[in-house]
């Protein structure tokens, strides 16, 4: 069986992008491959974050895994602190990274912002830490949203630059899974930015644990404009954004959810678009509760999927260092 790996930084307010544009996908294709899904703890700490924040968001983020239906018989879930390779590599891999590369990267210019003398060092070399989490697995696919795509080419050209250096094959070259619909949900409040976690105004996305209350109230106040057509069209974001999100969660064509929609205002199908959502989200809220009311049993299940996994981890570091000269 080929490889997957893929993660989520335990950051808070996994929301519906996350679900459409990643975990939903690994869960439709888990039983096709040998799967390692990462809760990235290490990325998450470049940017500032509340300790204790942290360590509650990792395990329900790993509950919130299962409960979107991962199989811990397809799927080995760890926590990426737990598996020291990820760091030690990640040191390595530094020393092999030109800062042109790094700089071209448009999410660290984007989390950076303007205080560029003031962001950490670890949020600029991100890219090479996630580089490492895929290559220390000798990983074949890696499904993620489309906003990952320059980071897994910036994997692949690591690798390749690694492997031709030592003229050895130290790193499977990872392929980027990206869909074509669901890969990059917009946000309710601006549908010209996508969905993000770190959006200060909550009403912008859907939290995976929002009750059906708070979505039939964001949905109610999702941008639109004032021409009522429930059509699909570029030059309209607000409204093609919503439908996007229905076309995703219903797996429909446009044709049909135009046909369907045809003669109705924005009121209907923002009220089927609310019921959609709500009815997704309800299974995986109630198992989602039912995980989080037993820890012992989830860390059980993230301390198997670090130890199965580790002697992988391991083989690879030991052959980068081996090529290296260190050790
Ligand atoms: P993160 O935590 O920002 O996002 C997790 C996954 O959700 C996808 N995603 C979206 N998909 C569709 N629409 C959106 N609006 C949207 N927002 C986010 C992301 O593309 C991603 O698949 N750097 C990664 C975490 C990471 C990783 C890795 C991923 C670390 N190491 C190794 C894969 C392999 C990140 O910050 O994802």
């Amino acid at each position: 069986k080929k490889r997957v790996f893929s993660g989520i930084q335990p950051t808070g307010n996994v929301h519906l992008g996350n679900y459409l544009g990643a975990i939903r996908n690994w869960v439709g294709s888990q039983a096709e491959y040998e799967n390692i899904f990462c809760i990235v703890d290490l990325h998450a700490i470049t940017l500032p974050i509340d300790p204790k924040e942290l360590h509650t968001n990792s395990r329900r983020l790993a509950a919130l895994y299962l409960a979107c239906g991962l199989d811990a018989r397809y799927c080995k879930l760890f926590i990426q602190s737990h598996v020291r390779e990820h760091a030690e590599a990640s040191w390595i891999m530094n020393c092999f990274t030109p800062m042109g590369w790094l700089n071209r990267m448009t999410q660290f210019k984007t989390k950076a912002g303007n205080n560029m003398d003031t962001v950490d060092t670890g949020l600029y070399c991100y890219p090479v830490l996630m580089a490492c989490d895929i290559l220390l697995y000798q990983t074949h696919y890696v499904p993620v949203g489309d906003d990952q795509r320059q980071h897994l080419e910036l994997t692949r050209d690591l690798a390749q630059r690694f492997n031709s250096t030592y003229n050895q094959a130290v790193f499977t070259i990872p392929e980027p899974q990206i869909r074509t619909v669901g890969a990059r949900i917009m946000s309710l409040e601006d549908p010209t930015k996508k969905m993000s976690k770190s959006d200060p105004n909550p009403n912008a996305y859907i939290n995976l644990l929002d009750d059906p209350k708070t979505i039939k109230k964001k949905i109610g106040r999702a941008t639109t404009d004032s021409e009522r057509l429930v059509k699909f069209d570029p030059a309209r974001p607000g409204i093609t954004c919503l439908l996007e999100i229905y076309r995703s969660l219903t797996g429909q064509s446009q044709e049909t959810i135009e046909a369907e929609f045809a003669g109705k205002g924005y009121g209907d199908f923002k009220a089927v678009l609310t019921d959609q959502i709500v009815e997704t989200l309800r299974p995986i809220q109630a198992r989602y509760h039912e995980l989080m009311s037993d820890l012992p049993t989830l860390e059980g299940i993230l301390k198997q999927g670090a130890d199965d996994i580790r002697p992988l981890a391991a083989s690879t570091l030991q052959h980068m260092k081996d090529v290296v000269g260190l050790g």
